[in-house]
């Protein structure tokens, strides 16, 4: 698996992917949607939102809505090239919202040299999954 250089048409349509799954957001409960795009090595986008529950724990984040989607659709052999995140309290400001801990550990499960654009707190920003998780865990 290489790390893919994604040019910016591809990044731009992720980001808009991202940004009208958010729409979809369940999120009655921290009223702060989240919208996810993954980009597959074959060039497939997969999309996914946060979905909340009453019993808060069981909230699942947009980027792994994503990958489970992707897998329910195509299968297990997963690779994630890129990653795009876009995160609002009101669907229509986007704030700084990278993937959390535990979205980070799912993305480097199936894309251990991805890329992640997302909003930092000074504008757009990408980073390297494994930057953003040093010494991550895989069984293979
Ligand atoms: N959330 C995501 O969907 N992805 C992230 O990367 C950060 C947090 C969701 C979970 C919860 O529904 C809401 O944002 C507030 O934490």
């Amino acid at each position: 698996m290489k790390t893919t250089k994604i040019p910016t048409a591809t990044r731009e349509r992720l980001l808009r992917s991202a940004r009208k799954v958010m729409k979809n957001a369940y999120a009655p409960f921290s009223n702060f949607r989240v919208g996810a795009a993954i980009l597959t090595a074959k060039g497939q986008v997969f999309t996914g939102c946060n979905v909340e529950n009453s019993s808060y724990g069981m909230t699942n984040c947009a980027e792994r809505t994503a990958i489970f989607s992707a897998i329910a659709k195509s299968g297990p052999e997963l690779e994630i090239a890129a990653v795009a995140v876009i995160g609002s309290p009101d669907n229509n400001h986007e704030v700084p919202c990278s993937p959390c801990g535990a979205c980070r550990q799912v993305i480097y499960e199936f894309g251990p040299r991805a890329l992640v654009f997302y909003q930092g707190k000074k504008g757009p920003k990408q980073s390297l999954i494994a930057d953003l998780l040093p010494e991550g865990f895989r069984l293979k």
